[in-house]
Formats: structure tokens, C-alpha cells, sequence
């Protein structure tokens, strides 16, 4: 990796997508729900907002670092769970969860994993980074209970409920035949019951075999609360009100999301929706995160300053895997810490904490 070929975090998706040959993979890696409205939606929304340079700040030094579930991070960032990042190459998830941990991010590992959680995470110093895996209301609640048992063994730091796929958008890459079932079929996933898995090996739709038929209730989530040790956070939450719901069951974190711009075409950009969400939460204890479009140093700070603690990143995770693995990775990483780095320091702000709304700029509509 040399900053010729890599200046900003699009850099390692023009390049990845040269390296990806199967247009439809591409596409499936890519791509969003119907044309893609929503994943464009959360990024041209983040550049609507603009942050107001500050002069004569006496600035020399700034701290990035913010608390995760009792945890210090270096820096607010993570790495967004999706399953494809072992399909690029075998260790991606092992590479993903020891730099993260080193750098001091979060790392999210799916249900849906190549690689099993305990290997994983083995040999990550407990205090390193924070370490989460996703999942949803998976099989019986037998079977519930076994992936808790089985994530609080492996040293995870939280879990993370999937609330935001209760029925599966429609991409336009798995319309001539699902790729995501097919692949991981052949590549197992060793972190379901076994006998889901099974189950799964049967069927065609890996969502439905796996998750039943959607009907979650926040009944469900309050289980889950009642019988996790671990924290809780809840992914996939894109309205004020269910944010409220959230709270009231109990959770740890509430994470906004639109899956990426994968699932409801027409939902709004995650930036508008936490201008809605954060009041909510705000002064509650309970943590915010974010993801969308996030691709810059400066779209970290506008979440910041709208109240978000973390903010997530997908796409760009699996780009850099496909581009050069955990150099690229690591080097993502740089960039947008630099970013960040620059923004607080243009903005007039020597910590995480000082961003708030003042930072913030809206141009006028003419
Ligand atoms: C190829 C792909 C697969 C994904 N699979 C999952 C998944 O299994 N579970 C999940 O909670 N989110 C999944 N997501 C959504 C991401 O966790 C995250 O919300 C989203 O990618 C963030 O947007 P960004 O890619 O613009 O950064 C997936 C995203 C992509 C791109």
C-alpha cells in the first residue's frame, strides 16, 4: 500500500472493484435495494452537510478516543458486520478482528462468519479493541441460548441484534439466483446450531430457514436482555419511537442503521435519521451508534457531533480485504483517523467530547 495508488477511503473501492471479475458479485458487494436509492442516499446526504472551520482555536494536539461499552477506543470507528468478508479470502475475519482490537476500534463479526468466533477472537489481549458479533432471533429459543452461551465463552464484548431484516430486500444482484446462499453453503458457517445449519443445507433462503418467518417483537428483544450477560445492542433502527422502544426494553446500545441501503429502497439516509434519534437517546446512558455511507474523517465528525458514539463502516471494509488484505486494512484505518484528525483540528476542537452541533453547517436551499 503507498499513498500514490491510495489517497481516501474511495481509492480501495475503484480499485477492488478493477480486481473483482464476476460483475454480479460485484454487484451483490456493492449494490443496494432496487437501484441502489438508499445506499446513495446515505452518502449524498453526509456531503449536504458541511462542518464550519474555526480560527484561532489554540489547538496543538487532539484525542480521538471515545468510550465503548465500558471500553476506551482510540478512535469512534468500526468495522460493520458482513459475511462476505470471508468469502474474499480465508483469515479475513481473523485479520479484521486483530487489527481492529490493535488499532483500538470495534470489530463486528455476523452469524453468517466464514470462521468460527472462538478462533477469531483467540489471542486478542482482553482489553484490546472492542469485539462484537451479530446475529437475530435464530431458530428456538434453544438454540438462542446456545449462540449466547457459546459468544460469551469465546470473550466477545456484546451482542448485536439484527432487527432490520424482517423480510429480505430485494437485490437486484440475487435475482438470477442467490449468491449468498450458494457461497455459504460451500464455505459452511460454523458459528449456527448445527442442526440449523442442516436445516439451512436443505432449503434455498438462508434468512427464512435461519430466522423464521420475521415476526419479531420487541417482547423478543427483552429476552434476549433478560437472558444475555453480554450488553446488548440493537442494529437496524431507523425510527425515533423504535429507539424509544429499545430503551425501554433494556438495551445497551442503540445502533442506526439501513443495512447499508440494502433493505427498504426508499428509507431515509441514517445522517437524517439520527438528527431524529439522538434527542431520544441522548442523556439516557445508552450508547448510539451509526452506519451509511460513512467514508471520510469528516463524516465521522458530523455523526459525532450529532450524537453518535461510534460510527461503522461496511463496503469499504470489504474493499480494502479485496485490495491488499490487512495492509490495506490497517491503512484505512490511518486515513481516516488522519481525516478526523484534520477536521477537529480545523474545527477548533482538541477532543470527541467538544463536537457538537456548532459544528455543524447547512447550506441554504436556493
Ligand atoms: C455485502 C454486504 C452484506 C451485509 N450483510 C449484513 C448482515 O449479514 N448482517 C447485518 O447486520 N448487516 C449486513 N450488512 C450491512 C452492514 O453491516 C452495514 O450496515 C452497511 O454495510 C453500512 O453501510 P456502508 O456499507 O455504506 O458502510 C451487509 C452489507 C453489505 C455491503
Amino acid at each position: 500500500m503507498t499513498d500514490e495508488t491510495i489517497f481516501c477511503i474511495d481509492d480501495f473501492e475503484r480499485l477492488a472493484r478493477g480486481g473483482i471479475q464476476d460483475e454480479t458479485f460485484q454487484d451483490y458487494l456493492y449494490g443496494g435495494s432496487g437501484e441502489g436509492e438508499c445506499h446513495q442516499r446515505n452518502i449524498d446526504s453526509l456531503k449536504k452537510i458541511l462542518l464550519a472551520p474555526r480560527a484561532c482555536a489554540g489547538i496543538t494536539k487532539r484525542d480521538l478516543s471515545k468510550k465503548m461499552l465500558g471500553k476506551t477506543l482510540s478512535c469512534p470507528i468500526g468495522f460493520a458486520p458482513t459475511p462476505a468478508r470471508g468469502w474474499l479470502y480465508r483469515g479475513a475475519e481473523k485479520c479484521c478482528m486483530e487489527l481492529a482490537c490493535e488499532e483500538g476500534a470495534s470489530n463486528c463479526l455476523t452469524i453468517f462468519s466464514a470462521s468460527k468466533m472462538e478462533e477469531v477472537v483467540k489471542g486478542i489481549p482482553e482489553n484490546e479493541g472492542v469485539k462484537l458479533i451479530c446475529t437475530g432471533f435464530l431458530g428456538t429459543e434453544e438454540h438462542q441460548l446456545e449462540v449466547m452461551e457459546r459468544v460469551e465463552k469465546a470473550g466477545l464484548d456484546g451482542i448485536v441484534l439484527n432487527l432490520d431484516r424482517a423480510v429480505p430486500g430485494r437485490l437486484r444482484s440475487e435475482a438470477g439466483g442467490p449468491i449468498k446462499s450458494a457461497i455459504m453453503k460451500k464455505i459452511g458457517l460454523p458459528n449456527l446450531p448445527k442442526d440449523l445449519f442442516q436445516a439451512y443445507i436443505k432449503n434455498e433462503n438462508v434468512d427464512r430457514t435461519v430466522f423464521g418467518d420475521g415476526c419479531d417483537t420487541w417482547e423478543q428483544v427483552k429476552w434476549w436482555k433478560a437472558n444475555s450477560k453480554l450488553p446488548l445492542i440493537i442494529k437496524g433502527i431507523a425510527r425515533a419511537s423504535d429507539a424509544q422502544e429499545a430503551i425501554n426494553a433494556g438495551v445497551d446500545a442503540i445502533w442506526i442503521s439501513n443495512h447499508g441501503g440494502r433493505q427498504l429502497s426508499d428509507c431515509p439516509a441514517t445522517i437524517d435519521l439520527l438528527k431524529k434519534i439522538a434527542p431520544v437517546v441522548k442523556g439516557t446512558g445508552v450508547e448510539l451508534y451509526i452506519d451509511g455511507g460513512f467514508r471520510t474523517g469528516s463524516d465521522i465528525l458530523k455523526a459525532i457531533a450529532l450524537g453518535a458514539d461510534v460510527v461503522f463502516l461496511g463496503r469499504p471494509v470489504l474493499s480494502a480485504l479485496a485490495c491488499a488484505g490487512d495492509d490495506a486494512l490497517r491503512e484505512m484505518l490511518k486515513i481516516l483517523k488522519k481525516e478526523l484528525d484534520i477536521a477537529m483540528g480545523l474545527c477548533g476542537i482538541s477532543s470527541l467530547s467538544q463536537a457538537d452541533e456548532s459544528l455543524l453547517w447547512y447550506p441554504k436551499k436556493k
